[in-house]
């Protein structure tokens, strides 16, 4: 079921720690923030202590002051559960909450999320807060809607306390009911693994090589995500019975080992995203290579995010130099930028944006970690530059609730991302394809959504004219089925290499490949081949135009006399052999390709196909800029310059630019990091 954040206009907030200032500066920054446009701010995420400063003692006073101080002046309130910052008197009293790292030595007090998921006395003593917390501040008219936690899975998104050991058995009977079953599924008759007693089975620990079974560190990140799960649910139940009606229960961040979706449908009504694209220009993350995108990779992000609420939050927004002591170091944002990621959240389908954070804080670890105002509070040109952003946004209410529009679907599912994570040979074909086919429709200006297999019907992705599944390498009857309803139904699906060698437990399957879509495809692969170095690029000839067949090869051969040869290795001792072999099934076809997806493989496939730069006949871009298209009441183009430097765009058709209520067409020039929001008839 999809829940959005159904705001009735672009809203700004900001992320504010009334704990760490004097409480006679609350008003005036409250006050300072609705002048430049935030109306909302988000707080107590890391503030368990000014509720509960020693064990079972509650003190509401704090944030009773903070919160009758935002309503008196007309500030809305996101209150946030603090279960990400456990207070020292619960870490020291009970050591059994803390994470552990994979060699058993406890994460200590200090930092945050240092907590394991699973203790029963952390569950007990978060419930309870959770439960306080709820009870007297839900009812607040001040308060709009709630966060749990704080980034689930951020800092680190393994456990390896004993309490998690404790649940994995736990979840390891609850999916196999006997030791027989798990041992069949995990393949233990290898190198002797096999298990007598359920107490034999830990989390991973260290071995030789730091390489364990590879079936049970699957099952381990089922594990943790299951793990999180739970635990935003055990908060989420409580918060629903007290949030006033039509508060919203939401978390933020997209992290690793984490069914984001199922943790949306169960426990949030939405997510929220936190968005640095300034991460691209950290001294350590810093890509010289030109053609590298940058903080336009973050659309990858927010494509995530939308994936999961298709009008969803940023929660913490980039308005300030990145930098802890310890790390992270990276410039400020240079005049525009905050406006250009601003407006790249909104055209990928934010409704809410949350800048991190007002003040920029004065003592800990993120004092580097820039806000919109610097130490002093001054006046500066970020908050300038927020004011500016709010004239913006002001124009943008008609985009509130629109739907980010795409033709082309990049298919996902949980566990392949899983396992591409755990499998070296999986990732490297993963992280090919996924940076060709996002940089392919970046630069082709061809909107792309994520569809995430495992939370979806056919019905939902027959609205795609294109889905491309790169490598879904672990096949399930029910991933086939929903895979052929969508052919049939007359989609187009384009799978690589290495399509269904394994089963759901990770091993290898041993019927012929591409096992269970050898039928929907009609193709058949005798032989295969990693790529190696000395190989150079191996190419393939469609039709004259030659593409590479990037880091795997699948030999192809027909296996029906309905399949068709669309391409033949053009290279390596296997030249001749078919690369891509297509064949139609009721309305739609499928297309079998030997390879992973480099960017330019990715581009011919794009024009091939027919979904390239569909709205050419409306504006041209050049290479440097993102399309990005909202459609609600009217067709919403947000036109985004990542360049610093000045872009030309050419309107075909006339539109109205939102910003200056003008009509343009023709050549329009963008200053380097405008962005622009054009209206065009439908
Ligand atoms: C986020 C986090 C914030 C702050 C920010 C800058 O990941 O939620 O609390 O730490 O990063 O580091």
């Amino acid at each position: 079921m999809e829940r959005s954040m159904n705001l009735e206009k672009i809203t700004l907030g900001t992320c504010y720690y009334p704990e760490h200032w004097p409480e006679g500066m609350w008003e005036e920054d409250l006050r300072r923030m609705l002048e430049n446009g935030i109306e909302v701010v988000r707080v107590a995420e890391f503030a368990w202590s000014k509720i509960e400063p020693r064990e079972g003692e509650f003190t509401y006073e704090f944030f009773d002051r903070f919160l009758e101080t935002a309503e008196r002046i007309g500030m809305k309130v996101i209150f946030c559960t603090p279960s990400a910052t456990p207070p020292a008197w619960l870490t020291n009293r009970y050591p059994e909450v803390l994470n552990a790292r994979q060699d058993g030595v406890l994460y200590r007090h200090g930092c945050r999320r240092h907590y394991n998921y699973n203790s029963p006395k952390y569950q007990e003593l978060v419930k309870r807060i959770v439960e306080k917390s709820a009870a007297h501040y839900a009812a607040h008219p001040a308060i709009i809607g709630w966060q749990i936690d704080n980034e689930l899975n951020c800092e680190v998104n393994e456990f390896y306390s004993e309490s998690d050991t404790a649940a994995f058995r736990v979840f390891l009977q609850e999916k196999y009911g006997t030791l027989d079953r798990l041992n069949e599924a995990w393949g233990t008759v290898f190198w002797n693994q096999t298990y007598t007693e359920w107490e034999e089975i830990y989390v991973p620990r260290p071995t030789p090589s730091n390489s364990t079974n590879p079936h049970e560190v699957l099952d381990y990140m089922r594990f943790i995500s299951d793990s999180a799960c739970r635990f935003a649910g055990m908060q989420s139940d409580i918060l629903k019975k007290y949030v006033k009606p039509g508060d919203f229960i939401t978390t933020n961040g997209l992290f690793g080992n984490l069914d984001n979706h199922r943790m949306t449908e169960e426990s949030l009504d939405f997510i929220t995203y936190d968005s640095y694209p300034n991460f691209a220009y950290c001294l350590d993350s810093y890509e010289a290579d030109d053609k590298s995108m940058r903080d336009r990779k973050w659309s990858r992000n927010l494509a995530e995010a939308r994936a999961i609420s298709p009008n969803f939050g940023i929660m913490e927004q980039q308005s300030g130099a990145n930098g802890w002591n310890s790390r992270m170091e990276a410039p400020t944002p240079k005049p525009g930028q905050m406006t250009l990621w601003t407006m790249q959240s909104i055209a990928h389908g934010a409704d809410y944006v949350s800048y991190f954070r007002w003040r920029t804080c004065t003592m800990g670890t993120e004092i580097y970690w820039h806000g919109i105002l610097d130490y002093s509070g001054r006046d500066n040109r970020r908050l300038f530059e927020l004011k500016e952003i709010h004239e913006k946004t002001g124009r943008l209410s008609c985009v509130a609730g629109s739907r980010y529009q795409a033709k082309v679907g990049l298919v996902r599912d949980y566990d392949n991302l899983w396992d591409s994570v755990l499998d070296a040979w999986h990732g490297r074909v993963e992280r090919e394809s996924g940076k060709g086919l996002f940089e392919a429709c970046q630069r082709k200006h061809t909107p792309f959504d994520f569809c995430y297999l495992d939370h979806m019907e056919a019905e939902e992705l027959s609205k795609y004219q294109v889905l491309f599944y790169p490598h879904a390498t672990m096949l399930t009857q029910q991933m086939t089925d929903k895979l052929t309803a969508y052919v049939e139904q007359g989609g187009c699906l384009v799978l690589g290499c290495r399509t269904g060698y394994k089963d759901e437990t990770g091993k290898c399957v041993m019927s012929k490949l591409p096992g269970l879509l050898a039928p929907l495809t009609g193709t058949d692969i005798p032989e295969y081949t990693f790529v190696s170095p000395a190989d150079g690029t191996v190419y393939a000839d469609w039709d004259g135009t030659q593409i590479e067949a990037a880091v795997f090869n699948d030999l192809l051969a027909p296996l029906t006399e309905d399949a068709k040869v669309e391409a033949r290795f053009s290279s390596s001792y296997y030249a001749g052999t078919p690369a891509l072999i297509s064949r139609k099934q009721g309305k739609g076809r499928v297309y079998y390709f030997g390879g992973a997806f480099s960017e330019h493989t990715a581009e011919v496939f794009l024009e091939k196909l027919g979904v390239a730069e569909p709205y050419a006949d409306t504006v041209v871009l050049p290479e440097g800029c993102e399309l990005a298209v909202r459609e609600g009441e009217q067709t919403y183009l947000f036109v985004l310059n990542y360049l610093d430097e000045c872009a030309a765009v050419e309107l075909k058709k006339e539109c109205v630019d939102l910003f200056t209520g003008e009509k343009v067409s023709g050549s329009v020039e963008l200053r380097p990091f405008e962005a622009k929001v054009l209206t065009v008839g439908k």
